[in-house]
């Protein structure tokens, strides 16, 4: 069991005015923030992030998105961290949701869902690397 995960407000919920909100049910949450930025990638480093959906159907979709506003990059430490942060977040398709989670209350479709969040340790560990230098973690 890792205690850091890594996170993104999606462009959605930049533009949507919800970074407060969303920070503030990551704070509820019990997770403690170590490093944070505001970003904007561009379509080759989005590309590059999720390299893994490559050859799934809404790839170009899901880079062009990613890539069209600026996002809050930020890594958050709690026990567990990489679980209940998916827990907190609620299914990728906000219509899935769990009512109270992250993407229930600020997603807008399965594409543009608010938030990411790492899927195991592993990623956890090279998506915090993509983001930030070890200099701008604040353990
Ligand atoms: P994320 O990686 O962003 O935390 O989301 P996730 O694990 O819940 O979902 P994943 O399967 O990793 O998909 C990554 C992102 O691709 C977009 N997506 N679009 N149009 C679609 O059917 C579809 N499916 C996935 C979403 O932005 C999803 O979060
Ligand atoms: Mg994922």
């Amino acid at each position: 069991m890792g205690n850091r995960t890594f996170t993104m407000i999606k462009p959605d919920a930049v533009r949507g005015g919800h970074i407060g909100a969303i920070l503030e049910k990551i704070n509820a949450g019990g997770f403690k923030i170590v490093a944070m930025k505001m970003t904007k990638l561009s379509a080759e480093k989005a590309g590059e992030f999720y390299a893994i959906h490559k050859e799934r159907p809404f790839y170009q979709e899901l880079v062009d998105f990613m890539s069209s506003g600026p996002i809050v990059a930020a890594i958050l430490e709690k026990d567990n961290a990489v679980e209940d942060f998916r827990t907190l977040i609620g299914a990728t398709n906000p219509a899935e949701a769990a009512p109270g989670t992250i993407r229930a209350l600020y997603a807008t479709n399965v594409g543009e869902n608010a938030v990411h969040g790492s899927d195991s340790d592993e990623n956890a560990t090279i998506e915090s690397n993509f983001h930030f230098a070890g200099v701008d973690v604040f353990a």
